[in-house]
């Protein structure tokens, strides 16, 4: 149900450890003590090289796509899987929405709600195949580089909602974004406005992946040996697959057919 009481308590991120701030982060000012509290406890090479607008494109995508959402003052706005909610925070700031932001993890969602902006947002930790609110309820429903699932989110949408994505899309001769689009086109969506990031998106896992190696001392002592190595394959398997053409990555508006 919409307007839910609030499942993370503010205040939730504990303790001050000293900053472990990468030189790729992107902060919005008066971001940086919650935040580092947050990168210090969740040494990940996504929030170290994406940093709080959590995805491909950072706040210029967010921005993006929220002058294509269509939200106005006071219509409800959901970013599913919103780690600090920035979208979420964005939306309410700039539009006067009532957003909210769900996410598994409760640790994420209270550090946004701590951060600037955050009191305008309502933070309820949920997965997004399982959303917590009744059918129709939002005016926009949004996942940026998180799980998307197509069904759940079209049961929150209102009748003329919009969905926004920033999201990896399979881009080889087989089919790729067609099936994309059309898994949407056949929820009753039809696509507005797409942006292609595929390029952004390689250089992002490019000048991530060259950082690791670069600073392979500095990143081992933060992921641990082998927590190091498996991120180091995770991010060169992405390079080889945008250099190959196989996935791409994108900015979609749908609305209602
Ligand atoms: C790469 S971050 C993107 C965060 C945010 N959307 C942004 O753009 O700043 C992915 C987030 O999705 C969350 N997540 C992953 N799978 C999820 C799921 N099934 N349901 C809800 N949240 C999920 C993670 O906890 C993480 O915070």
């Amino acid at each position: 149900m919409v307007g839910a009481n609030l499942t993370v308590a503010a205040g939730a991120v504990k303790k001050v450890i000293p900053a472990a701030r990468s030189a790729t982060l992107r902060y919005s000012p008066g971001v940086s003590a919650v935040f580092d509290t947050l990168v210090a406890e969740y040494p990940a090479w996504w929030i170290d090289f994406l940093g709080e607008h959590n995805h491909i494109g950072g706040a210029d995508a967010t921005r993006w796509l929220l002058e294509r959402s269509g939200l106005q003052r006071g219509d409800r706005m959901l970013d599913c899987g919103a780690f600090v909610g920035a979208a979420a925070r964005l939306a309410a700031a700039e539009t006067g929405a009532a957003a909210y932001a769900t996410d598994l993890n409760a640790d994420f969602l209270a550090a946004g709600r701590a951060l600037p902006g955050g009191e305008a947002v309502g933070w309820v930790a949920a997965a997004t195949a399982k959303l917590p609110f009744r059918d129709g309820a939002f005016a926009s429903v949004w996942s940026l580089d998180s799980m998307i699932l197509p069904r759940e989110m079209t049961r929150v949408a209102a009748p003329a909602a919009t969905i926004c994505l920033c999201c990896e899309v399979p881009a080889d001769g087989r089919g790729g974004v067609e099936a994309f689009i059309e898994e949407w086109t056949g929820l009753g969506w039809e696509m507005r406005s797409h942006r292609s990031l595929s390029l952004d998106a390689l250089q992002a896992w490019r000048a991530a992946e060259a950082a690791m190696v670069a600073h392979r001392s500095k990143y081992e002592a933060r992921y641990g040996k082998r927590g190091y190595l498996a991120q180091l394959d995770l991010l060169a398997m992405l390079v080889q697959s945008y250099e190959r053409g196989a996935t791409g990555h994108g900015l979609f508006v749908f609305v209602r057919g």
